[in-house]
């Protein structure tokens, strides 16, 4: 039989970009899908004739019923709210027993790792998942004599010896831990109680996606977050643990590289950053970075937003950081699982140039397309995209760190025509929305497949030239 393939889909700005959606658009032509990096702290969401859903660890392939869902090695595990995932997808009749796989060599989260992270969040944004110490865990093995890596295959067959050693690495770090409340009795029996559940789950061997490639199937390698959180080469240290790069998806997916086909890039047309870091095309700089981050992330919540500002107005005045906000709040764009605001900014094509040209992708897809007419009502009155950086920063290829840094000066903008809303379809593009396409593909060196106008997996403009 000959062999199968995979093909990656990677996030190509800060984030939210929208992997998911295009992930389950195009889940018809995989067999499985499959995730190769992060854990809890992704938020993905699917939505599809009135059912949406929003997912952290489990592969979005989840609206498909004959799609085997896959876990590589390279994720981290939180078992709790993995098993929540389950129940609350069992609640509304999606039954994963049977397509559902979890490798035996991925790390689970332990509680001193979660309560390290909590210390750290407000310093680097994270989002208190225990990322961070998880994968550092994993890295360093062991400690004195305690094993710091806990893996999900060895947690099931030695239970009792395993949560022990959760316990004891918690009071191996109790010293550091001490200024936290964390209920650490509960959060051990709640592992424990999940364990019977997920046993089910555990794919039978590490060579189990590996087999299936050699056997013909097709995979879809899901990325979570993005090129830019890169743990290496990303805006350290204001990026994720893990390698968000789509040369990562075989290491941390459990596959050979032999088998990748392309790689699917996933970009949105109002950007958006959350947690700390550089963002060169921030609507507001600074400012907006430090409102939105203030207590965390938890005091300017959409809520309070929604009190206190009417979107529509502030669409109207002068300034960029108020144009933030408008947008913030017009396009939903709060955490999916942690409801903290995104930072917004305009469509930064030098950065997505470099992303495109670091991944070498083979196709674009570029969501949100249809909130770009709000700018129309701004003080632009037409799109405004980035296509340079002041010239400190404008030297791509001489070090990628130093060239998304922060800077206080002013990047050029270029403006194009907005369009009608009305004129958006799944058949025909306004011809704004089209010299803007046409800019991006000759800009990146590199086709859009398909643009988003909409949440719904139907809301997508297909272009029929690229396959
Ligand atoms: P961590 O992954 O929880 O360690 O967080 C590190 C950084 O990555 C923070 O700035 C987070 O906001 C960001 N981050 C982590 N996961 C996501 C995601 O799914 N979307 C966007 N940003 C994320």
């Amino acid at each position: 039989m000959a062999n199968g393939f995979y093909d990656v889909v990677v996030g190509l700005q800060y984030g939210d970009e929208g992997k998911a959606r295009i992930v389950d658009s195009l889940a018809d032509q995989y067999d499985i899908v499959a995730r190769f990096n992060g854990g809890a702290n992704a938020g993905h969401t699917v939505q599809s004739k009135g059912v949406k859903l929003a997912l952290a660890q489990i592969p979005c392939g989840v609206l498909h019923g004959d799609k085997i869902l896959y876990i590589g090695s390279g994720c981290l595990l939180s078992l709790k709210k993995l098993k929540d995932e389950l129940d609350a997808l069992s609640a509304i009749g999606i039954d994963l027993e049977g397509r559902f796989l979890i490798s035996p060599f991925c790390s689970v989260v332990q509680p001193h790792q979660i309560a390290l992270d909590l210390l750290d969040a407000a310093h680097l944004g994270t989002t208190g998942n225990g990322m961070g110490p998880a994968y550092a865990d994993r890295a360093r093995r062991a400690y004195q004599g305690c094993l710091l890596n806990i893996r999900f295959g060895e947690l099931l067959s030695k239970q009792d010896k395993m949560l022990a050693q959760m316990r004891a690495n918690w009071h191996q770090h109790a010293n550091s831990l001490e200024t936290l409340e964390f209920d650490l009795p509960s959060y051990i029996e709640q592992t424990a109680e999940t364990l019977e559940a997920l046993n089910k789950y555990v794919a039978p061997h590490g060579l189990y996606l590996q087999e299936q490639l050699q056997k013909g199937a097709r995979v879809v390698f899901e990325g979570a977050q993005s090129v830019m959180l890169d743990v290496a080469r990303g805006t350290v240290p204001y990026v994720t643990a893990s390698h968000t790069f789509p040369s990562y998806a075989c290491c941390g997916g459990d596959v050979s590289p032999k088998f990748c086909r392309k790689i699917i890039g996933v970009a949105k047309a109002i950007m958006s950053r959350v947690g700390h870091g550089p963002f060169p095309s921030e609507l507001g700089g600074r400012r907006s970075e430090e409102y939105c981050m203030l207590d965390a992330g938890k005091f300017n919540t959409r809520e309070k937003e929604s009190l206190q500002y009417n979107p529509r107005e502030l669409l109207q005045r002068e300034g960029d950081f108020e144009l933030g906000i408008a947008l913030r709040m017009l396009c939903g764009e709060y955490g999916t699982k942690t409801g903290r605001p995104r930072r917004i900014g305009m469509l930064d094509l030098v950065q997505l140039r470099y992303a495109v040209n670091a991944c070498s992708v083979d196709q674009l897809f570029l969501n949100r397309c249809d909130l770009l007419p709000l700018f129309s009502k701004s003080q632009y009155e037409a799109v405004p995209v980035v296509t340079a950086y002041s010239s400190a920063q404008n030297s791509i290829g001489t070090g990628e760190a130093e060239l998304f840094s922060y800077t206080d000066a002013t990047n050029s903008v270029e403006l194009f025509e907005s369009f009608d809303i009305n004129e958006l379809s799944k058949h025909s593009l306004p011809e704004g929305l089209q010299a803007l396409v046409n800019r991006i593909e000759v800009f990146c060196g590199c086709s859009a497949r398909g643009l988003g106008i909409g949440p719904d997996r139907e809301e997508i403009h297909w272009r029929s030239s690229v396959c």
